[in-house]
């Protein structure tokens, strides 16, 4: 496990009126190169513990190993750390500020170092992995329509070609079309580079569809780690953290109690589900 939050804690406003306790105990290990979904409804803690990962929170007490990063309550200069994660925050078009959308996209390869030529070349494939027309290179980011803007935005941080790329409700907002043309992006990307995704999410069809593993919060505290097929099949905790199953998931159950051999509920894409019925028709079962 390269990635391991190790007994964190972490409490807001320490020492005023305003102090919250948002994370209690967090013990959770994370592969290199997994995808890894964190549910849980409002308030449990997920964008926390997303900030503590990207090292813009320091731990009240515990440690965050990642691989040979130690990064506790006096941790400095995590400068180098910071350069290897990327973040996509929630509306991350609110961030967009430079002239044109190749300058915006540019800017995080040349805080890297980058020199023109490879700023020039991971700006063309970051529009081209989000896509977005190279005719907009020029264009004023704020004359793009708010899609477009997200794209934009994401392709800034794809750009900085992150070891970790962490993701914080990324389809909030967007219409359906958008959230599925956002979901394939992310699937390519994470298969292509093989980065570390992390991806904040309230939807149960997009982790259960994208997800390796999934972290699931309640109340400041992981309770359930695993497969999606083994979150999604304890309801009791699904039910105490406020959350139900993915839609793929109650169409399988539904249709299992009219069927002799049942549906496999491992399965979380829509298009899987309809290959198998079909396979099914066709065998007459
Ligand atoms: N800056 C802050 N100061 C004090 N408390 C905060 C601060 N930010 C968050 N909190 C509190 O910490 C807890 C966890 O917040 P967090 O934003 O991590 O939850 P979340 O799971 O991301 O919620 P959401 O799904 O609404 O984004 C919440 O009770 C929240 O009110
Ligand atoms: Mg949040």
């Amino acid at each position: 496990m390269e990635i391991s939050f190790q007994d964190i804690t972490y409490t807001y406003s320490i020492g005023t009126p305003f102090e919250h306790r948002a994370l209690q105990a967090i013990q959770v290990q994370f592969n290199q190169g997994d995808y890894v979904a964190v549910i849980g409804k409002t308030g449990s803690g997920k964008s926390t513990l997303v900030q503590l990962l990207a090292g813009l929170l320091l731990p009240t007490s515990g440690v965050l190993q990642v691989w040979d990063t130690r990064i506790h309550s006096r941790s400095k200069k995590l400068g180098e750390y910071r350069k290897k994660v990327g973040v996509v925050f929630q509306y991350p078009e609110h961030q967009l500020f430079e002239e044109t959308v190749a300058k915006d996209i540019g800017f995080g390869p040349k805080n890297l170092g980058c020199d023109v030529a490879e700023i020039e070349h991971r700006v063309s494939e970051a529009m081209s992995w989000v896509g977005l027309s190279p005719d907009l290179r020029d264009r004023s980011p704020f004359e793009l329509s708010g899609g477009q803007m997200r794209r934009v935005a994401i392709a800034g941080v794809l750009a900085m070609r992150p070891d970790i790329l962490i993701l914080d409700e990324p389809t909030a907002g967007l219409d359906f079309r958008g959230q599925r043309d956002l979901l394939s992006i992310l699937k390519r990307f994470h298969q292509h580079f093989g980065c570390t995704v992390v991806h904040v999410t309230h939807n149960m069809n997009e982790a259960a569809e994208l997800a390796e593993q999934i972290v699931l919060m309640s109340d400041g505290k992981v309770i359930a780690t695993g497969r999606p097929v083994d979150i999604f099949r304890n309801l009791p905790n699904l039910q105490v953290s406020g959350l139900d199953v993915p839609d793929v998931t109650k169409w399988i159950m539904s249709l299992n109690q009219k069927l002799s051999t049942p549906i496999s509920t491992e399965i979380y894409e829509l298009s899987t589900l309809v290959d198998e019925l079909i396979h099914r028709g066709r065998r007459g079962s």
